[in-house]
């Protein structure tokens, strides 16, 4: 299925102010190919009548659906790992020593595709922070795309999911089986609130968090998109918190009030003030 030059730079316009993920002239087979299943889905014909109909209908669910389907959720559990140990061996003790005890604790998952980043984390506070069980711990997860709200507000993984990044030990103790998947258990998902957020856009009122996960989304926004979000993090970012961004992102270049630490395990950012 081909989309004519025309059409494409309608999508191409429509994913920009939707979602801020710019898609140039050499991402035409990409859209080709992320939409051809819509058509199956929906039941049409053709690529220009699915332009035809979020012309005529921009807030459509067909509309949604382009935005899910452009948008990358490539994820898996323990993704990098490096940012994992830093967070359980190095960053979470330290807040925990510094806060005393019943305090509270919020970790937030922002671009959280299925959900399998922010369960690493709920993994990670179940089993080396169990004596947290008296603490306000609440565990925030964001995404644009509303399939990938579901996902992680389900916490269902199939085979080839919980065989990506999770160590065998941790999937017979916080998993179901049921068949061919694989479902989170209740006790994780009970401290998860999963939210629609487009980073791009302003934001809600939020909480201030301890933790800030934001990987491997910043990549796919221009200069000035990044500034702004990064700017938002700041605002949220508890003084005393940590920011993580993908392995390949960075703050270089952008003006922000984030500064880098080096880590024990990875690098990670702290506002300046800190
Ligand atoms: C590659 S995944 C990263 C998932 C996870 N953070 C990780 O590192 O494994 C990128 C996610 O960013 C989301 N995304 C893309 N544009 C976004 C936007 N403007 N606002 C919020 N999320 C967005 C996508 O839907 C996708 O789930």
């Amino acid at each position: 299925m081909t989309l004519s030059q025309a059409d494409f730079e309608y999508l191409a316009r429509f994913v920009l102010e939707k979602s801020s993920i710019s898609l140039g002239n050499d991402k035409m087979y990409l859209l080709e190919s992320r939409l051809a299943p819509l058509c199956r889905q929906y039941g049409i014909d053709n690529l220009s009548e699915i332009v035809a109909s979020i012309r005529q209908n921009p807030k459509s669910k067909l509309s949604n659906s382009v935005v899910d389907a452009v948008t990358t959720n490539e994820t898996y559990f323990f993704r990098d790992v490096k940012p994992f140990d830093e967070l359980g061996k190095e960053i979470l003790p330290r807040i925990v020593a510094r806060k005393g005890p019943n305090s509270s604790l919020n970790v937030w998952s922002a671009a959280c595709s299925s959900g399998q980043e922010i369960y690493s984390v709920a993994m990670i506070l179940e089993d080396s922070f169990p004596h947290l069980k008296n603490w306000s711990v609440k565990l925030y997860a964001s995404d644009i795309s509303s399939a990938m709200i579901e996902r992680t507000k389900a916490g269902v993984f199939n085979q080839f999911e919980v065989s990506r990044g999770l160590p065998a030990s941790l999937l017979i103790k916080h998993f179901n089986r049921k068949g061919e998947s694989f479902y989170v258990k209740e006790y994780l998902k009970s401290r998860l609130q999963v939210f629609p957020l487009n980073l791009a856009s302003p934001w809600p009122p939020l909480p201030s968090f301890d933790i800030i996960f934001l990987r491997n989304v910043l990549i796919y926004f221009d200069p000035s998109t990044k500034q702004g979000i990064l700017q938002r993090v700041e605002r949220v970012l508890d003084k005393e918190g940590a920011l993580f961004l993908g392995g390949s992102e960075s703050t270089l270049g952008l003006k922000t009030c984030l500064v880098r630490e080096s880590g024990r395990y990875c690098p990670w950012y702290r506002t300046l003030n800190s």
